[in-house]
């Protein structure tokens, strides 16, 4: 698989010494990278300053920004022909029974088996669904060991297919399977609930796996709530979740009629749910709040998950920017007894500032001095980010609550 010529030596930019050494484990785009040979898979890098080496790289130079991944920081595996095989075989047998030896699958059909950088996988996700892997590509260098990763993982779960995908290489949806499956389409359960999964007919299936174990921490706010307003609802994971809690009115906006129609598929497979309870608003979040406003309505809890650029049909604003029109809207039918939950999808803000945004825009608002802002919900449990790699922490949310409960 990997060839035992001798590993090639890169000076490493300061930064990236420093940052490895801090585990960080992404080498992104510089001077020296750009020196970097082209058709090596792993390099040694080497902090110049202290002619020290650092650490075994794998090299990803079709990437667009992160040109090498963390593999080691033990010399042992550079200075002595590494095996991979070996070591790989052991990462993922690892991950896989962290997943599979624990709770999780006796409550979801629905998580990872690899969690990338925190399972020391770089680039690499693993997501069993139901009796269906579906192995994603980060990085680009998985590629070029697909046949030898495909006969460990094979040798660990038998599945009925795999199916593999290139991410965020422009959106495309860029899957293929392993035995000749052109599609998928199949039930899931999560938490008791039923979801139509589609694999290969859009970038996503229907729905979002690092969601689960924050469904899981917001319970006990749920149970307490009789009514719920989900905006950017998809396919309506958490409006279920709601209604399966005991909610009596849940309403789903999206700007999709594709996905409010997939939304009713799901209610239809969940007989125990009431329909009447729901209802669906096929417009963008910031008209359907205005309307709901206008009309006085209120709402035990709000749950509120932009996706990282949003598009109202005509404009395209960043997640965090539409918060500045969306939260004074959403406090106007926030129940006074209410909880709002707030989310962002990118590493690229962080939590500390998604924080400060949220309370400038409280204290601009009819509301300041009115509120809390309290607990964090985080990736948890099977996608638990690796500490110190801010990238992996991408999924933040913030829980919103009037100060003096009416
Ligand atoms: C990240 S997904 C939300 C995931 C969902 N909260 C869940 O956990 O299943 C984003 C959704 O927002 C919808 N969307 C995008 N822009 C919108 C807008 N301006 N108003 C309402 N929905 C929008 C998309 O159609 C998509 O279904």
């Amino acid at each position: 698989m990997m060839s035992q010529k001798p590993i090639k030596r890169v000076n490493l930019h300061p930064a990236s010494c420093k940052y490895l050494k801090l585990g960080h484990p992404w080498i992104t785009e510089d001077t020296y990278t750009k020196r970097f040979p082209k058709d090596d898979f792993f390099l040694v890098g080497v902090d110049e300053k202290n002619r020290q080496e650092i650490a075994l790289l794998i090299h990803d130079p079709d990437h667009k920004n992160v040109k090498a991944r963390l593999w080691s920081l033990n010399p042992e595996d550079w200075k002595k022909d590494i095996n991979f095989r070996t070591q790989l075989e052991e990462r993922l047998k690892n991950a896989f029974a962290r997943r599979l030896d624990s709770v999780i699958p006796t409550e979801r059909e629905n998580f990872y088996l690899v969690n990338g950088e925190s399972d020391f996988l770089p680039g690499l996700l693993i997501l069993k669904l139901k009796n269906q892997l579906l192995i994603q590509y980060y990085a680009l260098f998985w590629k070029k060991i697909e046949k030898e990763l495909l006969a460990i993982v094979q040798s660990l779960v038998s599945v009925e297919e795999i199916w593999i995908q290139e991410r965020n290489f422009n959106q495309a949806k860029a899957i293929r399977s392993v035995n000749g499956s052109k599609n998928a389409e199949f039930i899931l359960n999560e938490y008791g609930l039923n979801y139509q999964i589609r694999i290969n007919e859009h970038y996503d299936f229907g729905i979002y796996t690092d969601m689960c174990a924050i469904r899981k921490q917001m319970v006990p706010y749920l149970q307490k709530s009789q009514s719920m307003l989900n905006l950017y609802s998809y396919t309506g994971a958490f409006s279920l979740f709601g209604l399966k809690h005991g909610m009596t009115k849940v309403v789903s906006v999206d700007l999709s009629s594709k996905y409010l129609g997939w939304l009713d598929e799901n209610l239809a497979l969940n007989p125990e749910i009431k329909k009447e309870n729901h209802t669906s608003m096929c417009m963008p979040s910031e008209k359907a709040l205005e309307k709901l406003a206008a009309e006085g309505t209120l709402f035990e809890t709000i749950v509120c998950d932009p996706p990282s650029a949003s598009s109202d049909g005509s404009s395209t604003s960043s997640a965090l920017k539409s918060y500045e029109k969306l939260l004074p809207l959403m406090l106007k039918v926030l129940a006074k007894n209410g909880t709002l939950f707030a989310f962002l999808n990118t590493h690229q803000i962080s939590w500390n500032k998604f924080e400060e945004k949220l309370k400038q825009i409280i204290a601009a608002s009819e509301f300041n001095n009115q509120l809390i802002i309290g607990k964090r919900f985080k990736l948890s449990d099977d996608c638990l980010p690796l500490k110190g790699f801010h990238e992996g922490d991408y999924l933040k949310g913030f829980l919103i609550e009037f100060k003096h409960k009416g």
